[in-house]
């Protein structure tokens, strides 16, 4: 059949939507980039905000005139909507065949092959820990990249931020096994992958049975695995997101120090600058605990760069709560950082609490920091010009056709013109000429 997957939310559905091609591959369906010509259509969604939840509603709402042109037309929600609203999607939307939730994600070429068969509708949730050892399929498309990978070491979530709604939907927080993990990394590198992004929820806590105190400072598993990673012939990069803040003990920092092919980038998310709001968003750690923690990263590693989340405009935050998110901002300087505008979650705790920032003042705060962001990615970019990156070739750029674009370790987007005989996953020596508002340019160095 052919089957056409749309993707909502974080990396780690982009990450289960690409197994579940793979899987769907495997028994001979194809994957295609069109809705037009689709047998089948999966929906992957996400929960996080209640605007990508009615982004997708809207969507598959909107697939019912496909289904009146083909009646045969298979068309699920699947994912971490799918698991939040489970059978109540399928009265909801008369034109859905099948709901499938995030534990069940593995059984989806059983289930449409089923329903090609026997016309019936379905809506299965609830937990299978099976989906953790069943998703390692990966698919590799021709003529697309394979040069960037991605493999997910945790499902689900632990910590409960009073926010979020991931550990309702993504249910309780599980880690694969260390061999099952290398043996997919050494068969990606075998593949050609030079870059391996690897990716849970709460990515640092991995292999500690679901832990939520700070480990020890000699303890973590994850930078166990970091450090057997590295040891993979061909793979030149490891990434990883998101890690929680408080998982950075002595021995990570220590490891990623000593191992130059993890990147020095790190996605941290820091949601408030307040303490009283942190503590209220259930975070366990404090803004000076944050500082201190970037700061023992950025001594050990004087050329890491800091991404981050932000939330503006939770239940109770003042003006001056919200000076001191924007102050610790630019207190780090993150190179990168998402900024979301609070939305509560039914069934997620602080959605008890009325959602008191008006609107008006949400769009204010996100404006402000925004106008920070632009203004220091500025100022950082334009601090790259002069100096030589190390670049991991990926392709032509999909803006200009006459040149290619990579990634510094730093993860900032450079475009080069190509030198001659290079091929993607060629590691480069780019010196950067200008600098633009997001991405750099450069040439390749000639010794
Ligand atoms: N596990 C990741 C976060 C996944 S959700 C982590 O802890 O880093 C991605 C981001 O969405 C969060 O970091 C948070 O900033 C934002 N977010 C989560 N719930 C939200 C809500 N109810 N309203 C607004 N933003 C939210
Ligand atoms: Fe949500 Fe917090 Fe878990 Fe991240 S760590 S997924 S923000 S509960
Ligand atoms: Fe959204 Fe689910 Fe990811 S709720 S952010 S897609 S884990």
């Amino acid at each position: 059949m052919n089957i056409y997957i749309k993707t909502y939310g974080c990396q780690m559905n982009e990450r289960d939507s690409e197994a579940l091609a793979g899987m769907l591959c495997a028994r001979g369906h194809k994957i295609v980039p069109d809705e037009d010509s689709a047998d089948v259509m999966i929906f992957n969604t996400c929960s996080v905000r209640d605007q990508a939840e009615r982004k997708a509603v809207g969507k598959v709402s909107f697939m019912k005139k496909y289904k009146d042109r083909k009646p045969e037309l298979i068309i699920g929600v699947i994912g971490c909507m799918a698991e939040r609203r489970g059978e109540s999607l399928l009265e909801e939307i008369k034109h859905l065949d099948f709901v499938l939730g995030t534990g069940k994600l593995h059984t989806l070429p059983d289930l449409i092959e089923s329903l090609r068969e026997k016309r019936l509708r379905r809506a299965d949730t609830g937990p299978c820990n099976d989906v953790l050892t069943a998703m390692g399929a990966h698919y590799r498309p021709e003529g697309g990249s394979n040069v960037l990978g991605q493999i997910a070491i945790t499902r689900g979530c632990n910590r409960f931020c009073s926010y979020c709604i991931v550990p309702y939907v993504r249910g309780r927080e599980i880690s694969r096994e260390m061999e099952d993990i290398l043996a997919e990394a050494r068969m990606l590198a075998a593949d050609g992958v030079r870059e391996i992004l690897l990716l849970g929820q709460n990515v640092a806590a991995y292999g500690m049975n679901g832990e939520t105190a700070s480990p020890a400072p000699e303890y973590s598993p994850f930078a166990d695995l970091l450090a057997e990673m590295a040891k993979i012939d061909g793979l030149y990069r490891i990434r990883y997101t998101s890690p929680y803040p408080t998982y950075f003990n002595d021995k990570l920092i220590r490891t990623i120090a000593e191992n130059p092919k993890v990147c020095r980038n790190v996605h941290l998310p820091l949601q408030s600058g307040s303490d009283r709001i942190l503590k209220l968003m259930n975070r366990q750690y404090t803004a000076d605990l944050y500082r201190e923690i970037a700061g023992k990263l950025r001594r050990a590693m004087p050329d890491i760069t800091f991404s981050t989340d932000v939330i503006v405009g939770f239940p109770g935050e003042t003006e001056e709560d919200f000076r001191m998110t924007r102050d610790l901002m630019n207190e780090i300087g993150f190179d990168q950082s998402f900024i979301f505008k609070y939305s509560p979650r039914p069934g997620a705790k602080s959605a008890q609490e009325p959602d008191s920032v008006p609107q008006s003042v949400k769009e204010e705060r996100d404006q402000i920091l925004l106008a920070d962001l632009a203004e220091r990615t500025a100022k950082n970019m334009a601090a790259q010009v002069g100096t030589v990156q190390e670049v991991l070739a990926e392709g032509v750029s999909r803006r200009m056709a006459e040149r290619w674009t990579g990634r510094t370790g730093g993860n900032r987007m450079i475009h080069f013109p190509p030198p001659e005989g290079v091929r993607p996953g060629d590691l480069l020596q780019i010196r950067v000429k200008r600098a633009g508002n997001v991405t750099l340019y450069g040439e390749v160095e000639k010794d």
